[in-house]
């Protein structure tokens, strides 16, 4: 199969990673790819939303799968433009992309199916936000309807918090549109956990799940990021939970998107809080989670193309997915600043010698070369993973990995997978 992939980030370099292993490809493109991408694939110089160029380079490459990496290209028309070239893609239309693009439409989705998920109002007038946050007390969560990169998410501890965000987003419009309508919810309090769904539009597999470290420092402290390391797989999802998630949680939702009549194929990503009473939805993405699939990528056993060829096809009904024993755990190495302004063109080395670490893959998330150097080329630039028999294990190795790169201008939690780590049961 000749396939593309569209994006830039550590989560296409391990997708990029798990497809060139599958004896049905034959040849892989990814759009702009990174230098570790460039490793696996070759690499295009066409922009992850630039749509029309990725559907020209797809119909002239005889491209037969395009796979989206982020959200920005589906919510900005990909699949509806390579559907009505007819070249198969594992992503949602844009109308099915709202699942991560707004939240409202999120909450109407739950409703609608009954799935669990915090309580929740939507606003479009400020002051009308700022009394409901007031009657409701904190800790309350403030949120921008709309794509807002990251920023758009204030689990406010006080309600002076709570108001400073409504005012932000409503009034000062720091996020522009995406917060000129905000949703305030119920704060759910527990245990995150990332579960993925490969959907077919009327079916979903179940494909993977791991546990996510938003904050920026150790003993999750500091500001939110796209993501510090991952773990897979999370000890909180129980085979009863993980059974739950897919009949209580991504099949009602796969039933009401077909029933509007965008039925939704892709990556599903559920964010869920494991709360004292039960499981509950925090968000969909349309899309694999980054650092998730880096963890996830190397425990999956099966052949991930033919699966992605089926979801496309719609005929993912009685696959199976095998997997790995032993666990996984990514480190993600990123750049002085982050999450901030981070420092750019700083030299990175010893990746060879930290890939040569049996079980350890180095996944790129934001690299570039510099004739024979590799730099670093954004805020999360490296993401160091190891799979072992035991998350213990991968720990030490991924740790054992990170300390051999030689790259003083880079940082990285030392804590990833403490939870698991530190549980009794
Ligand atoms: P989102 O942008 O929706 O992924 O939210 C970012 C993060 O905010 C989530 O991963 C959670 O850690 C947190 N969060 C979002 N909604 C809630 C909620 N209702 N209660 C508690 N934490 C939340
Ligand atoms: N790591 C969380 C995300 O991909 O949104």
């Amino acid at each position: 199969m000749r396939v593309l992939v569209v994006g830039s980030g550590g989560r296409e370099h391990a997708l990029c990673w798990a497809i060139a292993r599958s004896p049905l490809l034959e040849k892989l493109w990814c759009a702009p790819g990174n230098a570790g991408i460039a490793e696996v694939a070759e690499c295009v110089a066409i922009g992850a939303t630039d749509v029309p160029a990725l559907v020209a380079f797809a119909r002239a490459q005889k491209v037969d799968l395009v796979l989206p990496g982020p959200e920005a290209p589906l919510v900005a028309g990909l699949a509806d433009a390579l559907d009505a070239a007819g070249i198969p893609c594992c992503g949602p239309v844009a109308a099915a992309a709202r699942l991560e693009g707004s939240k409202t439409f999120t909450k109407e989705i739950c409703d609608a199916a009954g799935i669990p998920t915090a309580a929740w109002r939507r606003f479009t007038d400020a002051a009308a936000a700022h009394a409901y946050a007031r009657a409701q007390g904190a800790p309350i969560v403030v949120k921008a309807d709309g794509l807002a990169a990251g920023k758009g998410v204030v689990v406010a501890a006080t309600l002076a918090e709570a108001e400073a965000a409504i005012t932000d987003f409503m009034e000062s419009g720091t996020l522009g549109e995406a917060g000129r309508s905000v949703v305030i919810e119920e704060c759910l309090v527990g245990e995150e956990v990332s579960v993925f769904a490969l959907c077919d539009g009327t079916h979903a597999l179940f494909l993977g799940a791991a546990q996510d470290h938003k904050r920026v420092g150790d003993g999750d402290t500091g500001p939110n990021t796209g993501g510090m390391g991952a773990y897979a797989p999370p000890p909180v999802l129980t085979e009863a939970r993980r059974a739950e998630v897919m009949e209580r949680f991504i099949a009602p939702t796969l039933a009401e998107m077909a029933r509007r009549g965008t039925p939704f194929r892709g990556f599903l990503f559920a964010g869920l809080m494991n709360t004292a009473a039960g499981l509950k939805l925090i968000e969909y993405n349309v899309r694999f989670g980054d650092p998730e699939c880096q963890a996830v990528m190397p425990l999956l056993a099966s052949d991930l193309l033919p699966l992605l060829r089926a979801a496309c096809a719609g005929k993912l009904a009685g696959l199976e997915v095998r997997w790995q024993a032993g666990a996984a755990l990514a480190v993600v190495l990123a750049a002085r600043g982050y999450p901030g302004k981070p420092l750019k063109g700083t030299a990175i080395r010893g990746l060879e010698r930290a890939a040569a670490i049996p079980g350890v893959h180095v996944f790129h998330a934001g690299t570039r070369r510099e004739g024979e150097r590799l730099v670093a080329d954004g805020g999360r630039v490296l993401a160091v993973c190891a799979a072992a028999p035991d998350l213990r294990a991968a720990r030490a190795a991924a740790y054992r990995a990170v300390d051999v790169i030689d790259w003083p201008e880079g940082f990285c939690r030392r804590d990833i997978g403490w939870r698991a780590l530190a549980r009794k049961d």
